[in-house]
């Protein structure tokens, strides 16, 4: 099965590749528009990301496909209402990651719970039938210092129930099978086998 992938983020692409392996991935060429992604759930942006993309493949792809998969993800901290939650993308843009984890350690109070959890929703939009979504969270703490180089993005903050690694120190097959992305590429693996 060939999909288009609708993100420009290489670590989810990368993720998506190792967890699907059936599914060939065409990726969203430099010169095609930035993807929408305005709405206030992980399944709205995740439903906006695969329309949009597969509204203008349908204009300009180069290439056929059978569909096209969007990730909506991020990272919800309780301490923080939820936050930074859908924004996760947009949470202090200027800065590197080190930076902004250190940043969003900083903001939670010392006697504050350090319960979070990251969330996943993928859209499927397939090229002649109405889009579908599948879902999944992992819950965990955040940890108290980045730690850890593997992953991207919030990993070295965010240590999975039952473990004493972040997702920074974690290899990638332990972080695939407890993650967010993890879990909803298995749902989605059991909805495209029905
Ligand atoms: P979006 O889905 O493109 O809006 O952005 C998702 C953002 O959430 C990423 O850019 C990361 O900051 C964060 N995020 C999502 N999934 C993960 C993950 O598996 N590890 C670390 N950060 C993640």
């Amino acid at each position: 099965m060939k999909l288009l992938l609708a993100s420009r983020n290489t670590h989810k692409a990368q993720e998506l590749a190792e967890l699907l392996p059936g599914i060939t991935f065409v990726l969203w060429p430099p010169g095609a528009p930035e993807i929408p992604e305005d709405g206030t759930f992980f399944q709205d942006n995740a439903l906006q990301k695969a329309t949009f993309a597969l509204a203008w493949w349908k204009q300009h792809g180069p290439e056929p496909i059978e569909g096209v998969l969007a990730d909506d993800s991020g990272l919800c901290v309780d301490a923080l209402w939820g936050g930074p939650g859908v924004l996760s993308a947009r949470f202090a843009p200027e800065l590197d990651y080190p930076t902004k984890n250190r940043k969003l350690l900083a903001m939670i109070p010392l006697d504050a719970p350090r319960t979070a959890r990251f969330v996943c929703v993928l859209a499927l939009a397939p090229m002649a039938s109405p889009p579908f979504t599948v879902g999944a969270a992992v819950e965990g703490i955040l940890a108290l210092n980045h730690r850890g180089s593997n992953g991207f993005g919030y990993d070295p903050i965010f240590i999975p129930h039952g473990y004493e690694q972040t997702f920074g120190e974690l290899p990638s097959d332990i972080k695939h099978t407890l993650s967010h992305r993890g879990r909803a590429a298995r749902a989605l693996k059991v909805r495209l086998e029905a």
